[in-house]
């Protein structure tokens, strides 16, 4: 089929080359030229593992291209809507860019008019796809279906090829046959249903995930009062298939580019429609303060931290991202500073994000370098750069052995053995 994506950033990409690769014939567009040139010459603007050579792979065989212009893509049969929905001032999802890319299809489909269907895969608020159906009434042979997105960012590309499930939202027959056919080779549970369902589906799985962490994160704070150890009971947990092992690991707090927003958008909605969500409101502020409450820690074993040196290991929101959106880091960054510490951070690839925001952290290329001369080491990110260390080269080159391991995912054991003065986030 002719497909046609709109917004090439982590979904839109990452669905375009999966896309391509399972036979279709793929437009990437984008408004932003500089990602355009990137992408024509085989280079992804962002860090996803496997995405560049599938890229490469899918360019190389001719069935994905790229534009800035949407009028290129007029003989696409299905529309991807892929574009941002940030979360706005009053925390509402900002839904300009969506406004945007449908008036540019309305505009095509008015001058280049075929049977067309219009696939929004950016995570909207409930009733978007029928708002976006009546917006478009007047263009004929238009269908407006509602596809969200569950890719983990890190996993992107795998999880695109093979998701564990499709939600497809749509009110009548013939855009649901025409998903089938997008997906056809694609084994997967469907969920067919009408595009408020599809919307909800996606806030309402992301705010569970949410609190699921800040469930773990608030009972860490409980462990580490009464001296039990949240890995293992998380590890007891998981085990219960009515639970599952997933989503259970207690840290500094789950940020990125979806459960932030999407739970603020979700509380958004059911304020205005005067429904109370207490667990979801509570599962975010257990995640605003968790970070403050992990610094605390820090505070109390170093006394001042002001002029202590702070190594940070990890700052991208997880492991195999480059995203920095509303990681965790970046609240500990601005906390330390205001406290008067001197940070010094290692990421294997989201430093130079970071340091956009703040410059006056030095930057370093290996853990042991960001180590040399601190007070204390905080994990911040698992990256395995980060997690697999040699403990006495890091021993030495510390002013003070103090590890605080944000994501329970250092050795514990070994690291007591080594003489560090280790804290993790719940662990006896
Ligand atoms: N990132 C994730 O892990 C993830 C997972 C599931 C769902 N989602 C949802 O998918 C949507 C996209 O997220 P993302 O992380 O890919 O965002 P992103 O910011 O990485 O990418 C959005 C892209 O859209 C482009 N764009 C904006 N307006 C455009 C227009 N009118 N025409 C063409 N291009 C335009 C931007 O330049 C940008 O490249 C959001 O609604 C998000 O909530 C994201």
């Amino acid at each position: 089929m002719k497909v046609a994506v709109i917004g090439t950033g982590y979904v839109g990409l990452t669905t375009a080359v999966s896309l391509a690769m399972n036979g279709h014939e793929v437009m990437g567009i984008d408004l932003v030229e500089a990602k355009i040139i990137k992408l024509r010459q085989g280079l992804s603007p962002i860090y996803e593992p496997g995405l560049e050579e599938a890229l490469a792979h899918v360019l190389q065989k001719g069935v994905l291209t790229f534009t800035t212009n949407l009028m290129d893509a007029r003989e696409a049969e299905v529309l991807f809507v892929c574009v941002g929905t940030p979360e706005s001032a009053d925390g509402t999802a900002d839904l300009s860019y969506l406004h945007a890319s449908v008036t540019e299809i309305q505009a095509m489909h008015k001058k280049f008019p075929h049977n067309r269907t219009i696939v929004i895969k950016s995570t909207v608020p409930v009733g978007t796809g029928d708002w976006v159906a009546n917006l478009l009434h007047e263009c004929s042979a238009l269908h407006v279906v509602s596809n969200p997105e569950f890719l983990r960012e890190g996993n992107a590309l795998l999880d695109a090829l093979e998701p564990p499930r499709i939600v497809i939202g749509a009110n009548d027959q013939e855009p649901f046959a025409v998903m089938e056919g997008l997906y056809k080779g694609i084994k997967a549970p469907r969920v067919k249903t009408t595009r408020p369902n599809a919307e909800l589906i996606k806030y309402a799985s992301n705010a569970f995930l949410a609190t699921r962490i800040s469930f773990m994160n608030e009972l860490a704070r409980l462990s580490s009062v009464i001296g039990t150890d949240i890995l293992t009971v998380a590890q007891g947990m998981g085990l219960d298939n009515r639970i599952g092992p997933e989503f259970l690991r207690a840290g500094v707090g789950y940020g990125g580019s979806c459960f932030p927003k999407d739970t603020i958008a979700l509380l958004q909605l059911a304020q205005e429609k005067g429904v109370s969500l207490s667990i979801v409101d509570k599962a975010r502020e257990v995640n605003t303060t968790q970070p403050e409450w992990f610094l605390e820690h820090v505070q109390r074993q170093l006394s001042d931290l002001n002029g202590k040196q702070i190594a940070l290991l990890g700052l991208a929101f997880k492991p195999d991202t480059d995203d920095i959106r509303e990681a965790p880091s970046l609240k500990i960054i601005k906390a330390l500073q205001q406290k008067g510490s001197l940070i010094t951070a290692y990421d294997p690839i989201a430093s130079p994000a970071v340091s956009k925001l703040f410059p006056d952290v030095l930057y370093v290329q290996t853990p042991t370098e960001a180590c040399k001369g601190a007070h204390a080491a905080l994990l911040l990110t698992e990256w395995k750069q980060c997690v697999s260390l040699d403990w006495s080269e890091i021993y030495a080159s510390m002013a003070l052995p103090n590890l605080f391991d944000g994501r329970n995912a250092w050795p514990m054991k070994e690291v007591r053995e080594a003489g560090f003065h280790y804290t993790g986030v719940g662990r006896s």
